[in-house]
Order: C-alpha cells, then sequence, then structure tokens
C-alpha cells in the first residue's frame, strides 16, 4: 500500500468537502447546553473506560479518539509520543492508524507498565510500530531515551495523558514541547478538570491543581503554541483548550 495513491490529495479533499452537507448555521447555545449534560452523565458513568480498540481498553471518550485520528491524518506524524499508557489500547489505535499511513512509530511512557498490559500490547499485531518505555514521564533520563527514537527530519505528535497535576503537566509540556514540529501539536488531555469537580468521582484537588493550570502557565511563557480549538468541534471534548499548536 502507498500512501499517495491511496488517499486523497489536499485539493480532493477540499473538493469532497463542496459535496458534505454540513449545517451552516449551528445552534452553538445548543450545542454547548447538549454536550454538558452529556459531559456530566459521561463522567458520572465512567463512559469513558468502556471504549476498546481491536479488543484492548482505551480510557478515552469516543469523541475525542475519533478526533485524535482527524488530528494524525493530518499532520502524518512519524513519531507520536504518549505518557500515560494503561491498559495501551491508545497506544494500538495510534498505531493502527499509523499502519493505515503506512509510517510512523508510537513511543508509550509510563511509571509503571503492569505485567498482563505489557503482555497484550507485545503480541498485538500493532505492536511492530510501539515502543514502551518504563519510568516517570518527567524523569530527563526518560526524556533522553525517547531522544533517541527521534530522527531530526521526524515530523512528531505528543499526547500527554498521565498524572494531570499541574506540576507534573508543565514540566511535561517544558520537556515534550521541544520535541513538537511546526504545524504539529501538543494535546493535553483532561483539561475538563475544574468543569467536573463538582461532580460524582471527581477528586478534591481537580479545581484547584489540574491540568488546565498547567496549559495556562506554559502559555503565558511560550509564544510558539496556541490553542487550535478546530478540534472542539463536536461540542464535547475532555480536552478543551487542550490542543496545543506549534505554530512557529
Ligand atoms: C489515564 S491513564 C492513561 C490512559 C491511556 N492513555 C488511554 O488513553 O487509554 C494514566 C496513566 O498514567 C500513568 N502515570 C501516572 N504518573 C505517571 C508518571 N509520572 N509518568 C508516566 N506515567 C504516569 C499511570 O500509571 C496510568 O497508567
Amino acid at each position: 500500500m502507498h500512501t499517495k495513491l491511496f488517499f486523497p490529495t489536499g485539493k480532493e479533499m477540499k473538493n469532497l468537502r463542496k459535496h458534505v452537507l454540513f449545517e451552516p448555521k449551528k445552534n452553538l447555545k445548543q450545542i454547548r447546553r447538549s454536550a454538558s449534560v452529556w459531559l456530566k452523565a459521561h463522567w458520572e458513568n465512567k463512559l469513558s473506560y468502556e471504549i476498546n480498540w481491536l479488543g484492548i481498553p482505551i480510557i478515552q471518550s469516543a469523541e475525542d479518539m475519533v478526533i485524535l485520528q482527524e488530528i494524525i491524518y493530518n499532520v502524518k506524524p512519524d513519531i507520536i509520543i504518549e505518557t500515560g499508557v494503561a491498559h495501551g489500547g491508545s497506544l494500538i489505535y495510534y498505531a493502527s492508524i499509523l499502519e493505515l499511513l503506512n509510517k510512523g512509530r508510537v513511543i508509550g511512557i509510563d511509571i509503571e507498565i503492569r505485567k498482563h498490559n505489557k503482555r497484550l500490547i507485545l503480541k498485538h499485531p500493532m505492536s511492530k510500530r510501539i515502543v514502551l518505555i518504563e519510568g516517570s514521564s518527567i524523569d530527563n533520563k526518560i526524556a533522553e531515551k525517547v531522544k533517541k527514537y527521534i530522527k531530526k527530519k521526524d515530523k512528531v505528535l505528543v499526547i500527554l495523558d498521565s498524572d494531570h497535576t499541574r506540576k507534573h503537566v508543565l514540566k511535561e509540556l517544558e520537556i515534550y514541547n521541544k520535541f513538537v514540529t511546526k504545524g504539529s501539536y501538543i494535546i493535553v488531555e483532561d483539561t475538563i478538570m475544574p468543569q467536573v469537580a463538582n461532580y460524582k468521582h471527581a477528586k478534591n484537588h481537580y479545581k484547584t491543581d489540574n491540568a488546565k493550570m498547567a496549559v495556562d502557565i506554559f502559555l503565558e511563557n511560550n509564544s510558539k503554541f496556541k490553542i487550535d480549538r478546530t478540534w472542539e468541534k463536536l461540542g464535547f471534548t475532555y480536552f478543551p483548550g487542550g490542543f496545543l499548536k506549534k505554530i512557529a
């Protein structure tokens, strides 16, 4: 399979969109209202734990996973770095998309990759595109290990989904933003924390110590990234303001 033969060109995609029946006058108020009701039900019923990809659990919303597919298709990265592996479903999902794009590798970092998870990830057909690194994502030695897999011309996309506290995410942003290439993204997951702080299952610190605060501090000091709201088009996401595009 060759990607150039298989996928529409930019011009073809643009033409194709002319035939898609988009609603030009969206009722944004209605979308926001429904999304907020859906978010509460989604969060309180832990629906993020219901998704599997090729048999392996992913801890995400279906909406966010489809949007991530669009981002991967648009960027066509050579390397995807994800902090926070858990069962590995998200790694296998990204690797599957890369397989269809006929390129790239996913590097998954987790402080603890449990035996049963590791076994299933490693025996999965998509493991040929996956590198697992065990250790804290903010440990410099781990970042050095990651660096060894990146070649000079590689397009790099980063997804942060490990410890979502302010200090940890900020440190991850400081370390991994350097790997991201212009036009690509660093996606900070679970920036929704302050919005769900009063919901069932939320932890006490969600309002005062969260991933969204890390994004705010990072952007104050870094003009190379800006929030891209394109990917919030469904109204529902666990990462509002978390899609950070590298613009310079
Ligand atoms: C929300 S889960 C990841 C879910 C996964 N990305 C998915 O979509 O299915 C968070 C993971 O972060 C890991 N983690 C927590 N602290 C970490 C740290 N300091 N460095 C790396 N990983 C960490 C946990 O062990 C856990 O597996």
